[in-house]
């Protein structure tokens, strides 16, 4: 057994590759679980006890050598004539490792949530994938009505009762059916709408929409917290004024314009010189969506709000075309992180 032991170590000693892929068939036949060293490991098991001791340490001693050897060799290959340390050039630059950034619209999208948790709004989720009850019908938009065509919807082809959300409107059903006022919640969500493709329109958006329900709510309230998330979101010098519009969910219902976040309401390109640009839609809850959701109408008054998390994050940071937000070139990405 000692003359197969020394026989092996003198073969592992002797063992030239010319290529790099004799080393790991040389390892199997050697070190492999049917290889040479694994058979004389077997054989050992049965040599009488007083030779144990100085066969084992051979044993142990040829194995160790042998994946020495095994890494010599490797390490050998690896190394190119211009760099024969295995350390390589300590003098050089390192590379520093290159963080991952939140997403801009994600930033803006805590930036808005924060401000209304300060306010004491709660955030609320729900599915992307809807049905027509959560988006329009408990909204107050009867079937047929025009106001749909308001919002171009994908719908699911296999039901014409299944859609892809227009708006996270279908949030705030949810929530009224299942919780009792006072309700206070932003809803914050991806949004789908059938519109064509430009620097400022996109098939799919974000929205951030809030609900607020409780006894004695007024139209005062709804237009203190706007003002209050606007100067909050956009810096103390911004002013808000409002224009009546029409939602079927809201009445009345309003469009909130901001005065030009890059302007300051003189006049520019951005505000086609009017010093105004329209951020979000609001109103007071319609009786009929209230009743729909299984609230009393007669108790309870309330508002809502929407607005398109892109459309804020442009003016904010004076992006002037919205697809780069859905291209993810880290490039465009990397200017965008913050600690939100
Ligand atoms: N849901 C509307 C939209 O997506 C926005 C809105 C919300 C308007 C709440 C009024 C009240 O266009």
């Amino acid at each position: 057994m000692t003359e197969k032991i020394n026989d092996l170590l003198r073969r592992v000693e002797e063992f030239k590759p010319k290529a790099e892929a004799e080393i790991e068939e040389f390892r199997i036949r050697i070190l492999g679980k049917k290889g040479e060293l694994t058979a004389l490991m077997e054989e050992f098991k049965t040599v009488s006890p007083e030779l144990k001791r100085e066969l084992g340490q051979k044993i142990n001693k040829l194995k160790s050598r042998a994946m020495e050897r095994v890494n010599e060799l490797k390490a050998s290959f690896k190394n190119t004539p211009a760099s024969s340390s295995s350390i390589g050039d300590m003098t050089r630059p390192g590379t520093n490792d290159t963080i991952g950034s939140r997403h801009p619209i994600a930033v803006v999208k805590n930036e808005m949530l924060a401000i209304f948790e300060r306010m004491g709004y709660t955030v609320a989720d729900g599915p992307e994938v809807e049905d027509d009850w959560h988006v329009f019908s408990a909204l107050n938009f009867p079937p047929e009505h025009p106001a749909r065509d308001m919002q171009d919807t994908f719908f699911i082809q296999r039901s014409p009762d299944i859609l892809l959300r227009t708006h996270t409107s279908s949030i705030q059903v949810r929530t009224m059916e299942t919780h009792k006022p006072p309700i206070r919640v932003v809803c914050p969500g991806r949004v789908y709408r059938n519109e064509s493709i430009s620097y400022r329109s996109h098939c799919m958006f974000h929205q951030v929409e809030g609900l607020y329900i409780d006894e004695n709510v007024s139209f005062a309230d709804l237009k203190q917290s706007i003002e209050y998330f606007v100067k909050e979101f956009f810096g103390e010098d911004a002013v808000i004024r409002l224009r009546p519009s029409y939602f079927p969910f809201t009445e009345p219902s309003a469009e909130v314009d901001v005065s030009c976040v890059l302007c300051g309401g003189k006049g520019c390109q951005v505000c086609k010189h009017t010093g105004w640009l329209e951020i979000m839609g609001c109103g007071m809850v319609d009786p009929n969506v209230l009743e729909s959701c299984g609230i009393d109408p007669k108790k309870y008054t309330g508002f809502a709000f929407g607005m398109g998390i892109e459309r804020s994050a442009m003016l904010k940071y004076g992006v002037k075309d919205l697809r780069l937000f859905f291209e993810n070139d880290v490039r465009f990405l990397n200017q965008f992180d913050s600690a939100l």
